[in-house]
Order: structure tokens, then C-alpha cells, then sequence
């Protein structure tokens, strides 16, 4: 009989990643038994409709419509709900991917349940805890049965922490894996003004666009260090237009706040969260990109343009010592300089790291087939 792994998405982060895992899993000629939970963390169309459509990802068999709420709260109502789906389900093992609330909720349930925890993007660490991503990472990682990375450091970071051996695969980028199969598909920039009803010619292909994302509460939760960043890309964007696809959490911290004015200027637009395909053709086509998302730091080093990150650390190093990303954290001077820097040289170039190819979901899926049948054979035997 196949395999059956349960696959558990939250956030529109976790999306692109299971995208090719769950393919992987379902090719081959002994396919697994692939069901798909959503706990609903993210509902919003723009933050997730768009991305099943666009990925072709199946539409979830069970959702658990968490919504938002406080961090315990919504934690807690995830593994609250999804304990009897996995009485009831009875997987072989449970796949989570990322860093978000839902992987350390349904990791947490499924260890305690005696259920077997696969971690996807494994060992990446900030040393941050101010982050709640890290302690999401942090506990998962310690609750895994088998866990596989994105770059050579983060085994090194599980092996500090006592976690090694079989139990840990280095496979490369699921997240890439997307971006590669989907890049032919990007949609063009100027398109996605249209669609989103912006008529100017702006920005002018010619002399380039910034694009800027934000996100993180360190970032925008607090007022003053939102005030200085948007006043920063105001500066930034006399010399070079931007495009702004922002965040629903972010949007309401600059409505609540009154911020609006300081960005209201006809070089910067706002656009609401933007789908996949959209946010890759805007990157692609960018002279540089402003953020402060992990996820956003891996893509455009694998698509070879330039990344300020507005934080103080990463938890993704090899986008620095590899890819286009400079580290900038939120002191506007540090962001002006880096800016000018990118502006004059064209910044860092980069290369693509180790096994960031495209094929990282069917590492997984090998890795899984042998993992799960010799689990049968010990049984059996
Ligand atoms: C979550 C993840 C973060 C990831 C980010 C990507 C955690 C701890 N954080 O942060 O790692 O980078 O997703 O977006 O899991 N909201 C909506 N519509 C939605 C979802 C959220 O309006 O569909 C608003 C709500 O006001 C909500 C706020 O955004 O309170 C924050 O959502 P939440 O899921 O708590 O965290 P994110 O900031 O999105």
C-alpha cells in the first residue's frame, strides 16, 4: 500500500515551497499518498487563492480556517484542530515546511501523537529570538524525524544543536525549485500595473525600478523604525522610482500610524499583495530589491539582482557569501550606502549556490522512499 504523508501549509511563504514537494511525491513509479492540510493562518485571496492557481497546487483536503490572531492563540488553535485530523487521517508521517506559526503547531502535535515529523528547510538560524520565525525553527527542528537543508550551513547549525547523522539530508532549495519551473511564466511589470489599475507609464523601463517589501513586526510594528524606513525610500526613490506590494499587516500599521503622506509621491506606488508569477516578473526586471523577508533574499539570488536587507542579520548566509544580498539592517545611512553602492556598480553579482538547480523536491522524494520503506522493514523484521 503507498505511503500516506500529510502536507500542512499556513502561510503564503509555505506555498511555494510544498508546490514542488507535493508533485515529487505524487511522480514516480511508486507514488505517495499525498494528503494537503491548510490551517489557514493566511486567507486572504491575494495572500493564498492566487498562489494554488498560479503553483497548481491541489486545493487543500481539509482546512482548519485558524485565521489570524494572537501568536498563542493561533498556535494553539492549530494544534487544538488538528489533533483529531490526525487521529482520523492516520498519516505515516507529517511534512512541514518553513518557519511560520502552523510548522512548529502541527510538528508539535504530530510528535506528541507518535507520528513521524519531516521538516523542509530545516536548520536555518538568525541567532535572533527576538524573531518568532527562530523559535519556530529552533523547536521544530528538535522535534524532526528527518530533516533536510537548503545550504551547508544549516546542517552545521543542527549539528550544534545535537541534531545529525541520518536524520539530516542537504538537498538544496525547494523554494527554487518553483522560482526555476515558473520563471518562463513571470508576469511582465508593466502588466501588473495595469492590472492593478496604475494607467502612468511609470516606471520607465528604461531607467529602472526598485521594488520594496516589508513585513517583519521588528520592522513595522514599531513606529519609529517604520517612520525612518519609509522616509529612507522616500530619499531613495528622487533617484530611483519603486515599486511597494504591501504586506496586510504592514498597510495597517502605516494607515493606523498616518505614514501615508511621507511615501505619497508619484515615485513610489503601492500596490496590494501581489501573486506569484507577478512578484517574480517585478523582481526579474528589478535594478534592486529592498526587504526584509528570508524568502525574498534566496530568490533574487538566484536571480542574480541586487538585495538591501532591512534587518540585522539572516538566517540565510549564503545568499551574502554567495548570492547579491547585503545585509544593511534599518540605519538610514547604512541603507543610503548601499543603495548608492548598488547604483554605481551594479552591485554584487553572485552565483548560484550548491544545488540550488531545481531538482530539491525529487531529492526529498528519494530520500523519503527509502526513509519510510526500510521504517516498515525494522517493523516488520
Ligand atoms: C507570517 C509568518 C512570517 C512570514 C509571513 C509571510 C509567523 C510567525 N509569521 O507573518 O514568517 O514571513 O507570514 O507573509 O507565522 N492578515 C490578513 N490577511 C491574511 C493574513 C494575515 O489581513 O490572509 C493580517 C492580519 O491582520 C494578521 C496580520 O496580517 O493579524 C499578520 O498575519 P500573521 O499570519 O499573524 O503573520 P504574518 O505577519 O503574515
Amino acid at each position: 500500500m503507498a505511503k500516506k504523508i500529510l502536507c500542512v501549509v499556513g502561510a503564503r511563504p509555505n506555498l511555494m515551497k510544498i508546490a514542488p514537494v507535493i508533485k515529487a511525491l505524487k511522480a514516480g513509479p511508486t507514488p505517495f499518498d499525498v494528503c494537503l492540510l491548510h490551517t489557514g493562518q493566511h486567507y486572504d485571496s491575494a495572500m493564498n487563492d492566487q498562489f494554488f492557481l498560479a503553483l497548481g497546487i491541489p486545493k487543500p483536503d481539509i482546512n482548519l480556517d485558524v485565521g489570524s490572531a494572537s501568536h498563542a492563540v493561533q498556535t494553539a488553535e492549530i494544534m487544538r484542530r488538528f489533533e483529531p485530523v490526525l487521529e482520523q487521517e492516520k498519516p505515516d508521517a507529517v511534512l512541514v515546511v518553513g518557519d511560520v506559526n502552523s510548522t512548529i503547531a502541527c510538528a508539535l502535535v504530530s510528535s506528541k501523537m507518535g507520528v513521524k515529523v519531516i521538516h523542509v528547510e530545516a536548520g536555518l538560524r538568525s541567532y535572533d529570538r527576538g524573531m518568532p520565525e527562530e523559535i519556530n525553527r529552533v523547536l521544530t527542528d528538535q522535534i524532526s524525524d528527518i530533516l533536510f537543508t537548503t545550504e551547508r550551513e544549516a546542517t552545521t547549525n543542527l549539528a550544534r544543536e545535537g541534531i545529525g547523522g541520518e536524520k539530516v539530508h542537504f538537498v538544496g532549495n525547494v523554494m527554487i525549485d518553483t522560482l526555476k519551473s515558473q520563471l518562463a511564466h513571470a508576469v511582465p511589470m508593466l502588466q501588473t500595473l495595469r492590472q492593478s489599475g496604475i494607467s502612468t507609464t511609470f516606471p520607465s523601463a528604461k531607467n529602472g525600478y526598485g521594488i520594496l517589501t516589508l513585513h517583519r513586526p521588528s520592522n513595522v510594528d514599531d513606529v519609529n523604525i517604520l517612520r525612518s524606513l519609509l522616509r529612507t525610500v522616500a530619499e531613495i526613490s528622487n533617484q530611483l522610482p519603486i515599486i511597494f506590494p504591501v504586506h496586510p499587516r504592514t498597510r495597517g500599521r502605516i494607515e493606523k500610524q498616518g505614514l501615508v503622506e511621507l511615501i505619497a509621491s508619484k515615485n513610489i506606488v503601492m500596490l496590494p499583495p501581489q501573486g506569484y508569477l507577478e512578484m517574480l516578473g517585478l523582481m526579474k526586471d528589478a535594478r534592486l530589491v529592498l526587504t526584509d523577508s528570508g524568502g525574498i533574499q534566496e530568490e533574487t539570488t538566484a536571480l542574480g539582482v541586487p538585495c538591501i536587507t532591512l534587518r540585522q542579520n539572516t538566517e540565510r548566509p549564503i545568499t551574502v557569501t554567495e548570492g547579491t544580498n547585503t545585509i544593511v539592517g534599518t540605519d538610514p545611512q547604512k541603507i543610503l550606502a548601499a543603495f548608492e553602492e548598488i547604483m554605481q556598480t551594479g552591485g554584487k553579482v553572485g552565483n548560484a549556490p550548491e544545488l540550488w538547480d531545481g531538482k530539491a523536491a525529487l531529492r526529498i522524494a528519494d530520500v523519503l522512499h527509502d526513509w519510510l520503506n526500510q521504517a516498515q522493514q525494522r517493523h516488520v523484521a
